[in-house]
């Protein structure tokens, strides 16, 4: 569990890119990793955050989209198992530790993650309009990974362009600035659950 495993499946999925689409793979997937670097945080976090959007973003990280269904109600992926579909195993990376910037984060949510069980929930990502990472549903047809999976979890569906925003936001703001408190907490479960009562 935790950062090794997790490294390694995002390393395998890039070194499949990259030596399984040539040119592509280098044009597509190293700005990516590039614009993964740790984001500038001081313009970002002098914004007031929005607190309308971070609101329903909790509401589609927690029922509309399902993503609690695998990043768990912290942010931290933490499960009791590791979660086993395409033949492999896989950790789910904590959003606290998380080095994407609000763009990246936007990005695996909208276009899911190849060769991995991280599902995609733009229905017009990978698209000349809509590119992933750089590319094409064409052009990652000719790399060895798999295309990512629609919507997943019980009534989980595509979403919305403002509806990545939002659910970004409650990623930033619930999760990366510090992870989970007794206020955050609170949001989530409400004030009268018991939940939140060993936080501060
Ligand atoms: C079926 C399980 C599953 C669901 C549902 C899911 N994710 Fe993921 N997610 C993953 C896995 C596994 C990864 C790691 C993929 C990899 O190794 O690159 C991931 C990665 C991510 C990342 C990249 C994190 C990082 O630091 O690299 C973000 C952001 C993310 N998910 C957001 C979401 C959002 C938002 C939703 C809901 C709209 C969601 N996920 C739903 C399994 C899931």
């Amino acid at each position: 569990m935790g950062l090794n495993n997790r490294t390694r499946v995002r390393a395998a999925w890039v070194i499949a890119a990259v030596a399984g689409s040539g040119l592509l793979g280098l044009a597509g997937i190293a700005p990516t990793l590039a614009q993964n670097a740790p984001a500038p945080a001081a313009a970002a976090a002098a914004a007031a955050p929005d607190m309308a959007s971070i609101a329903r973003g909790l509401t589609i990280f927690k029922t509309t989209a399902q993503c609690v269904f695998c990043h768990n109600w912290d942010g931290t992926g933490a499960r009791t198992e590791p979660m086993e579909d395409l033949g492999r195993t896989f950790d789910k990376p904590s959003f606290v530790n998380t080095q994407l910037d609000p763009g990246g984060i936007e990005e695996a949510a909208r276009c899911g993650r190849p060769g991995t069980i991280m599902p995609r929930h733009e229905r017009t990502s990978w698209t000349s309009d809509h590119k992933c990472y750089g590319l094409t549903k064409e052009e990652l047809a000719t790399t060895p990974l798999q295309f990512p999976l629609d919507p997943v979890g019980p009534g989980s569906r595509y979403l919305q362009d403002q509806e990545i925003k939002d659910v970004a936001n409650w990623i930033i703001y619930a999760y990366k600035n510090g992870g989970m408190n007794k206020e955050k907490c609170v949001m989530y479960y409400g004030a009268t659950n018991r939940n939140c009562d060993s936080l501060k």
